[in-house]
């Protein structure tokens, strides 16, 4: 297991490399999620690079950049146990050189759900997912559907600039409870946690609704909106029902691939969650 943290240096050992490369960006403060998706690459490619990188470009100044767990030896210590050749921890100064002023945008996915809370995340993300590519040139890079918006912004932004790659979505790690794990799951204690747990409960509420036949898009998110309203500390921010492939909000009978999603504060932590679901199938 090799760090490397300049572009150059990261370029001489990629030009040594043949076959198929796995690549895992990550910001982070790793957990059981992340390891999962580096589990997933190593049975998939020879080379696996996982890059560290606290990307500035997708926080706002009011959001938690300043806080943001880094645990650069824990992070290093849980890589040691998989097959790893490079773990890639680029600088600002070169992610972001002075002058810096070349962003990547996707224009439609990109402006619903986290889009609309947070205006500039995507475009945080999409430069930083790109200039990483570009670094990497990865074969196969993965990607959680944890962030399901976020996965499908890539896959779009890979279709569209015809970026050589093959994106590999990975199934959501959860706590015991049904968290879903996340960086910013630090942030809570126990009791908090058990609460949040109540976001997973309700999303398998509005799966079940489904399952037993309901087709209306309201009553799915009503069910979800009133189980999570029950702990008064959990604030929603949105519960949505939308088309899996465009995000597209349902307000009528769902179509055949959807896409069960919600955002809600816990004190300033904000917690994700989703399910996709297809009807001619049956399941996610
Ligand atoms: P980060 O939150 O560190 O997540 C890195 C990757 O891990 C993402 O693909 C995310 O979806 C996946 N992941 C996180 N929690 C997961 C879970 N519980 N189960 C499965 N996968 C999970 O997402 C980012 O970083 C950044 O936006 C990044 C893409 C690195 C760009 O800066």
């Amino acid at each position: 297991m090799n760090t490397i943290n300049t572009i150059q240096k990261f370029r001489v050992w990629r030009q040594g490399i043949e076959g198929s490369l796995g690549f895992i960006p990550t910001m982070g403060a790793l957990h059981d999620g992340h390891l999962s998706l580096i589990e997933e690459a190593n049975k998939m490619c020879p080379h696996t690079v996982v890059s560290i990188y606290l990307n500035p470009a997708q926080f706002t100044s009011d959001e938690d950049l300043g806080t943001y767990p880094q645990k650069l030896q824990h992070d290093l210590d849980a890589l040691s146990r998989f097959q790893v050749d490079v773990i890639f921890l680029p600088m600002d100064s070169e992610m972001y050189p002075k002058g810096f002023s070349t962003y990547v945008q996707e224009t439609k996915l990109s402006t619903t759900l986290e889009g609309e809370s947070r205006p500039s995340f995507f475009k945080g993300v999409a430069t930083v997912v790109a200039k990483l590519f570009n670094i990497v040139q990865p074969t196969h890079a993965f990607f959680g559907k944890k962030d399901a918006q976020q996965l499908l912004i890539v896959k779009k932004i890979v279709n569209d600039m015809a970026y050589p790659i093959k994106i590999i979505s990975c199934p959501i790690i959860r706590k015991e409870n049904g968290l879903a794990m996340s960086s910013r799951n630090s942030y809570l204690s126990e009791s908090e946690q058990k609460m949040a747990s109540l976001i997973y409960q309700a999303l398998q509420k509005g799966k079940n609704l489904i399952i037993s036949g309901e087709r209306d898009a309201r009553a799915i998110r009503e069910e979800i909106t009133r189980t999570i309203i029950q702990e008064s500390k959990l604030h929603i921010d949105y519960v949505s029902v939308a088309e899996a492939e465009t995000l597209i909000e349902i307000s009528g009978s769902i179509p055949n691939k959807i896409l069960v999603s919600t955002a809600v504060l816990l004190g300033k932590t904000r917690l994700i969650d989703n399910f996709s679901y297809s009807l001619s199938s049956c399941r996610e």
